[in-house]
Parts: structure tokens; C-alpha cells; sequence
């Protein structure tokens, strides 16, 4: 099969645009990544205005009121016009504009330009109460052209004149106008950096995700041609590789199943074929011979009783893997397991000509197991070591105690199983030479049912083998402690 690789991220721009989806994580990322930073920069854009515009018109009209303040003070002691043509000449040279004024509110100096003030707005100055005003008369920057402070001219406690002050309110209009304009621009900028991050996160994390879901759909559709690119190393590569791993698995599964159930047809076709042949001879009456006869029907019930084992071998181990099986846990003693193995096997594995030996425990063990399981597995080990050993064999059964473990060792002098297959051993209907086994009736299911057994006794069945020399499988079980020292004393 051609395995197609889905390159892990989509370019940016065009691609990543065409994969934004209104209700997709892009859009929901880059909307909220967009809507957060633009709250940030606008809190922070309303807090450096309000703090410029504070600092810029406080030190503007400070300085203002300084300035008057200091000339008031000189006027103080030289209220004459020597002193007042001085102060227009300093005031003059700068952009301020400044008025002299009597204690009639006449004016009595004036710098250049005053008489281009608009003369209501002036007459609204000059109308104050001197008295009472604060020094600052206008400081509406937005609206006025001039910041306006006065200050009075006392001499004696009495108030013999006035200095009212201008200065623009331009500079700071156009500061203001110009940071507005630097605001909208860099709220553009974050814009456009939120768009292209938008992009740059569909390209980077939208587009592999969608190729997560293309490539899981397809494996839900049992097609297995796609893989995704895992290059990098990041949470993104390593999802590409355990969906890739997945897909793998899913897909063994799969072949596994398909070789199990071409094994289990072929299994049951050989005596189902058999049953058939020779039922159809006795049915025709084509038996030669009342002897003959006897020998068909002995064939069919061979293979009935064949077929009987094979499909409850099967059911067993099905429950075993679905942990559907149900064991009756007792106090057992290993040795009694034994024992009532080889009461069934010792007859049949002695008609082969071969050694039989049994070295019980030196103190009785005991597990918790279910009798009759046990038992099962020591007869099917002993059926696999009758099987496999040829006569003038021998086989040994050894139990004995190891830490906090009883051991169970079935060992043969018989063909032995070669390295590379001894893994394969405990598969459903994995035999080593199947002529062979075929020829022992065997289908392959018993050391599977065997694993599953021991292991729902929290044990473990171990196997080693020297093919032509012989085979020993070894059992490990927990013991019950207790019980095994009470019995010890
Ligand atoms: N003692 C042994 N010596 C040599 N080969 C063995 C031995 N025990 C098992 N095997 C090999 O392992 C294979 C699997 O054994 P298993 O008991 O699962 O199946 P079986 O004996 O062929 O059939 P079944 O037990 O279902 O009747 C056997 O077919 C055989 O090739
Ligand atoms: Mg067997």
C-alpha cells in the first residue's frame, strides 16, 4: 500500500486564510487574542493621554504663574514705566503675550500682539474680580487659544495693578493631535500583528488538527493510507505520532483478526470434512463391512469429540480475554494439582514408552486457585510434553518454593521448540510444525489458554527450550503465606 505523508503544517496566507472557520479555534484564538490586546493598548493609551495632558498644561501654566508672579513682585517695589517697558521687552523676545494694568483696570503696557485679540474675549478677561480669582483665569486647552493667569501688584496690602499673561494653547493642541495619531497607528499595527498572528497559529496548530481529523476519519473508515508528518518535537508532532502509532495498531489489530479467523475456518473444515465423507458412505450404505462400518462411526466420533474440544477451547479462551471467566478461588495444594493431572496423564504418557518422574515439594504449598483450571493447565502441559517426546523420553515434574512463590516445572527430553518461535508459542492457534501437531490433534489454543489462566492467578508461565534437546515450562504462583508456615510447623 502507498502511504501518502500529510505534510504536518499548512504555508501561510492563502492556505491558512481558506482554513479559518468563524466557529474554529483560529478564529476564536485570534479574535481573543485580538480583542485582549486592543483592550491593553487602549487602557493603556488613556492612561499616557490623561497623565501627558496633566504633566504638559500643569507645567505649562506653572511656569506662567512664575513668570507673572516674579514680575508682580518686582512691580511691587517699581511700580513706574521704565520698569513695565522692561517687562514687555523680556515678554516680547518669547510667545507669551502679557497686559499691564492699573488698579482701574486700565491697561498701562502691552506686549505685541494683544491687539489681535478678539476684543470680546478680552473684555471678558479684563472684567474679573482681582480680588477674589485664583491666578488662573483660563486653562481650557481644548477650547481657548491662550492659557490666561493673572497676578496682582500690591503695594502697602493694597492692589495697585495687574499682570495678566497669555501663552498659546497651540503646542499643546498639536501634541495632542499628534499623539492621536500615533495611538490610531500603532492600534493598526496590532491589528495587523494579530491578523498575521491569527495566520501564523492556523498554519502552525489549525492546519495539523485538520489533518488529525482527515487522517482519524479515514482510520474510522478503515483506511490505513495516510500518515501524518511527525518532524519536530513539539505536543503537535509527538499527537501526529501517537495517531500514527495508533493507526499502525488498529490496522495489526486488524490482520491479526482476519489470520485468526482464516485459522479457526481451517480448523474446524478438517473435522467438519471428515464428519461429512464418512457420514455420506454410512448414509449410502457403502460400508463394505459390519467392521468397516464400526470404524467410520469410531472416525466420526473422533472428530465430533475433536470438534467439541475445539469449540469450547475457543469459548474458553474468548471469556479468559474478556475477563468474563468465571474461577471458583480455594486453598490448594500444589502437589494435590499434581497428582490429579498425572492420575488422567500417567496411563497414556506411560503407553508411550517414556520416563515419567515426579519430585513433589519438600513442604506442602499452597495457593489460592481454581482447582479445576489448574488442573487444566498441568494437563495441558503434559499433554504438549507426551505429544513432543518421543519413546525412551522422559518427563519430570518438579514443585518446589522459591521466596514467596510455588513453582510448578513440567520439563521433556523431546523435540524441543526453535529460539525464534518460542515467543510465538502462546498465540491463539500458533503451532510449531502444524503437519505435526495436526497429527497430535492439536489446534494450537492450549498454552494460550494456559497464559491466560495462570495470569488471572496473578502468576506467570515462563517457557525455555533447546530444540532437540527438550522443553521446560515453568509456572510461578503467590502462595498463601500463612497457610504454608502453619503447615511447615
Ligand atoms: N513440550 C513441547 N515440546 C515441543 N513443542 C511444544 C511443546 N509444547 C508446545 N509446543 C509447541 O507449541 C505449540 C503450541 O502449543 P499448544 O499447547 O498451544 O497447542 P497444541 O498442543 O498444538 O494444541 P492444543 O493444545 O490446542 O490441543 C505446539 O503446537 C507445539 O508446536
Ligand atoms: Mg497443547
Amino acid at each position: 500500500m502507498v502511504i501518502k505523508l500529510l505534510k504536518p503544517y499548512g504555508e501561510l496566507g492563502i492556505y491558512a486564510m481558506k482554513t479559518i472557520k468563524l466557529n474554529g479555534i483560529a478564529f476564536k484564538l485570534g479574535a481573543f487574542l485580538i480583542v485582549f490586546v486592543m483592550v491593553l493598548i487602549f487602557c493603556i493609551e488613556i492612561i499616557l493621554y490623561s497623565l501627558f495632558i496633566r504633566f504638559y498644561t500643569d507645567d505649562v501654566i506653572d511656569e506662567q504663574i512664575m513668570r507673572s508672579d516674579s514680575y508682580a513682585s518686582v512691580l511691587n517695589d517699581h511700580f513706574n514705566e521704565s520698569t513695565i517697558g522692561h517687562i514687555i521687552r523680556i515678554e516680547n523676545a518669547t510667545d507669551n503675550m502679557l497686559i499691564i494694568l492699573d488698579k482701574t483696570k486700565k491697561i498701562i503696557g502691552q506686549t505685541q500682539g494683544i491687539d489681535k485679540l478678539n476684543v470680546d474675549d478680552l473684555k471678558d478677561v479684563l472684567s474679573h474680580d482681582t480680588k477674589s480669582h485664583g491666578p488662573v483665569l483660563a486653562s481650557d486647552w481644548k477650547n481657548e487659544s491662550y492659557f490666561i493667569t493673572q497676578a496682582p501688584v500690591t503695594s502697602g496690602g493694597n492692589i495697585i495693578g495687574q499682570i495678566i499673561m497669555f501663552s498659546p494653547t497651540k503646542p499643546i493642541q498639536t501634541a495632542v493631535q499628534t499623539l492621536r495619531t500615533t495611538f490610531v497607528g500603532v492600534t493598526i499595527i496590532i491589528i495587523l500583528l494579530g491578523i498575521f498572528t491569527t495566520l501564523f497559529v492556523t498554519g502552525k496548530i489549525v492546519h495539523p488538527l485538520l489533518n488529525m481529523i482527515r487522517l482519524t476519519n479515514r482510520i474510522s473508515e478503515g483506511k490505513h493510507d495516510i500518515k501524518l508528518d511527525t518532524q519536530g518535537s513539539d505536543e503537535i508532532a509527538q499527537l501526529a505520532s501517537s495517531i500514527n502509532r495508533m493507526s499502525t495498531n488498529i490496522q495489526f489489530f486488524k490482520q491479526q483478526r482476519n489470520q485468526f479467523l482464516a485459522d479457526i475456518s481451517h480448523e474446524l473444515r478438517t473435522p467438519i470434512t471428515y464428519m461429512k465423507g464418512y457420514s455420506e458412505i454410512l448414509l449410502n450404505g457403502l460400508a463394505q463391512s459390519e467392521q468397516e462400518q464400526q470404524q467410520y462411526l469410531k472416525i466420526l466420533f473422533n472428530q465430533s469429540v475433536h470438534l467439541q474440544r475445539l469449540v469450547q477451547d475457543l469459548f474458553d479462551l474468548a471469556s479468559l480475554e474478556q475477563k468474563s471467566f468465571s474461577l471458583t478461588f480455594n486453598r490448594l495444594s500444589l502437589d494435590k494439582i499434581i497428582l490429579n493431572a498425572l492420575n488422567l496423564m500417567e496411563i497414556p504418557i506411560k503407553q508411550n514408552e517414556v520416563i515419567l518422574t515426579y519430585t513433589p515439594s519438600a513442604v506442602p504449598l499452597f495457593v489460592n486457585g481454581d482447582e479445576r483450571r489448574l488442573q487444566q493447565v498441568i494437563i495441558n502441559l503434559l499433554e504438549n510434553a507426551k505429544s513432543y517426546t518421543a519413546p525412551g523420553g522422559t518427563i519430570s515434574i518438579l514443585v518446589y518454593k522459591e521466596n514467596e512463590s510455588g513453582y510448578i516445572k513440567v520439563n521433556d527430553s523431546g523435540v524441543g521448540i526453535p529460539q525464534e518461535e518460542i515467543p510465538l508459542i502462546w498465540e491463539r492457534l500458533y503451532r510449531v510444525d502444524k503437519s505435526r501437531s495436526r497429527a497430535s490433534g492439536g489446534a494450537g489454543l492450549g498454552l494460550a489458554i494456559c497464559k491466560e489462566i495462570i495470569e488471572l492467578h496473578q502468576g506467570h508461565i515462563e517457557v525455555e527450550s533447546i530444540l532437540g534437546v527438550g522443553t521446560t515450562f515453568q509456572i510461578s504462583l503467590p502462595l498463601l503465606i500463612k497457610e504454608t508456615t502453619q503447615n511447615v510447623k
